[in-house]
């Protein structure tokens, strides 16, 4: 199916850095999320077409602490995912959320929930019916 990729490093960030110290990162980094409830990610997401969207988060947990993230789609119903241990820093792993998207402009939020703060978010990839670009690297 189409993809399409938004980078957590391009997205709107509070409470958070953008790094490139630990490798397997696609893009030019990824976001460090400051230790605290609350920091989060938002990214802009295009819709062609309002109707069901895979949201797939790539991460990374050095720690063996779960980082629980609250999901947003334009500020609606939270769900909240784990970002379980990946083993290292280094290491990525994905998960995945299902979700409406409308047609148009669209925010995605992940919000950190524990006072860990959130996973390294690497980037989010969308796809769906009404997604219609090309996949990025
Ligand atoms: C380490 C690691 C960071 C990570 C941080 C954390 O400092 O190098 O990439 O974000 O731990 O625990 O959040």
């Amino acid at each position: 199916a189409p993809v399409t990729s938004y980078q957590a490093e391009s997205a709107t960030i509070s409470q958070g850095v953008v790094e490139s110290n630990h490798a397997g990162y696609t893009g030019s980094g990824f976001v460090n999320y400051d230790n605290v409830a609350g920091a989060y990610v938002e990214f802009g997401v295009s819709a062609a077409a309002t109707g069901p969207q895979t949201l797939t988060f790539r991460f990374a947990n050095g720690t063996t602490t779960d980082r629980p993230m609250s999901i947003t789609v334009n500020g609606g119903a939270a769900v909240t995912r784990s970002f379980p241990g990946t083993g290292a820093w280094s290491t990525w792993q994905e998960i995945a959320v299902q979700a409406t998207l409308q047609a148009g402009a669209n925010t995605v939020r992940a919000t950190a929930t524990t006072a860990n703060g959130g996973p390294n978010l690497d980037r989010l990839s969308v796809t769906g019916p009404g997604d219609t670009q090309a996949p990025t690297p």
